[in-house]
């Protein structure tokens, strides 16, 4: 017991989960690495203004998520609800476009959305972000979801499925949006609450309401799919033409409207059916108005967000493999051993071996149990006799045969 807990969703990593972590993000080091991304590490606060500009106003997160604060010198501060935003004020700030070449980064890190703490949703959570910058192509779209595929696959987690949809632009979505206002007003009384809000902020958002009322409605409405202009129709079409020569399976879903302002044409998400009701492992798609949003040039950009959470639950629902335990465990079972174990565990290290030393009193047999709990490879056993004898007994923890070690390079 101790008086103090963590902030209600905010979690530790403890050690006995912290391998399942890295193992996750070593994948998607490796997958960066394959796919020609660097990586760029942005603070986790920023000004608040580019959450409010970049997210949109009428968003979930800007409206009831940010933790926002008012620091000593006046400045309005948000700890980062999604990496988006400060990737493109990274990007633009420090000039990173100034090659001429597309600026492919990623990052992992700690996010903050004050939501209702459940399974696999907590208020600090974490996310792998892939970014590309100054692309404009449907071959960067269908990249970028073969790094998610790839991703995952490595980490035997291939059977999932890509919801694709394409949102318009700023050509088109405008008099689709006029549309669909239309429409829902007509039938404004059998919108839930909500949705009777959205109507006037973000009329889109009423085409992902879960209430059944709703859906039933959205089912009738028109799909921003058939509004399409040219342009955007035909990116849409060659993203499903490279898809398909990839040979990664995806569904249309003209529902997916996702929770950000930004988006422009391609929208996806990934789902896992493991995961239930709130079951988007990663979501993401093209902003290619947002750089001019937070006010640099007209660059655009596309990107994708895991939640580390969520997969960590999966892949422990897989039973990921445990990690190995030390190579070395020293029992020193007696005081005049002691100098000699510093000095053998101290050699041993040199080399690279992973050395675990129970200096604490105790039988041989209970320290050989705690051995065998830590999952140590070797058991060396340091004794009087031991030291006396010039050589210690080492045992193999999985054949449980004995060898001896010869004592005296680490006798004084
Ligand atoms: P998002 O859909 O808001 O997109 O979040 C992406 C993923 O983060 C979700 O699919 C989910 O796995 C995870 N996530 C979100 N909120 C929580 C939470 N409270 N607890 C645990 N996991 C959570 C974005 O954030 C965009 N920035 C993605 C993007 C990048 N679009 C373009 N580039």
């Amino acid at each position: 017991m101790s008086t103090y807990t963590a902030i209600k969703g905010f979690k530790d990593i403890l050690p006995d989960e912290a391998p399942l972590w890295r193992r996750i993000e070593d994948a998607a080091r490796d997958v960066a690495r394959r796919y020609d991304f660097q990586e760029l590490r942005p603070p986790i606060a920023e000004k608040t203004e580019i959450f409010a500009r970049g997210l949109g106003q009428a968003t979930d997160i800007v409206e009831k998520e940010m933790y926002s604060f008012v620091d000593q010198g006046e400045e309005r501060i948000t700890l980062r609800p999604e990496a988006t935003a400060g990737m493109v004020r990274a990007v633009l700030e420090n000039n990173l476009m100034a090659g001429g070449r597309a600026v492919r980064v990623f990052c992992l890190g700690p996010m903050f959305r004050y939501e209702r703490p459940q399974k696999g949703r907590q208020r600090q959570f974490h996310q792998l972000d892939v970014e590309v910058f100054g692309d404009p192509g449907p071959e960067v779209d269908a990249e970028l979801l073969a790094w998610l595929t790839a991703f995952l696959t490595d980490l035997g987690l291939g059977d999932l499925s890509i919801n694709l949809n394409s949102l318009g632009c700023p050509e088109c979505r405008p008099a689709y949006r006029r549309e669909l206002v239309e429409f829902f007003s007509r039938r404004r009384d059998r919108l839930c609450a909500d949705c009777r809000r959205r109507l006037e902020l973000n009329p889109l958002r009423i085409i992902d309401c879960k209430s059944e009322n709703c859906r039933r409605l959205v089912d009738g409405a028109p799909k921003m799919l058939d509004r399409l202009c040219r342009e955007c129709a035909d990116h849409l079409a060659a993203l499903q033409k490279l898809l398909t020569a990839m040979g990664l399976k995806f569904e249309i879903n003209p529902r997916l409207v996702r929770g950000l302002d930004y988006y422009t044409r391609t929208a996806f998400e990934v789902l896992s059916n493991d995961l239930g009701a709130q079951s988007a492992l990663a979501g993401g798609g093209r902003y290619d108005g947002l750089c001019r949003e937070l006010g640099g040039d007209d660059i655009p950009g596309i990107g994708f967000a895991l939640g580390l959470e969520r997969l960590a639950l999966l892949l422990k629902e897989k039973g990921a493999p445990a990690e190995a335990g030390p190579d070395f465990y020293l029992a020193v079972l007696h005081e005049s051993a002691l100098e000699a174990a510093f000095r053998l565990a101290e050699s041993l290290r040199a080399e690279g071996r992973r050395v675990a030393a129970d200096w604490r009193p105790g039988s041989l047999k209970s320290r050989m149990k705690r051995a065998d709990k830590a999952g140590a490879a070797r058991v060396v056993m340091l004794g009087e006799d031991e030291i006396r004898r010039r050589e210690a007994i080492v045992r193999d923890m999985r054949t449980r045969e004995q060898s001896s070690l010869d004592l005296k390079p680490f006798l004084a």
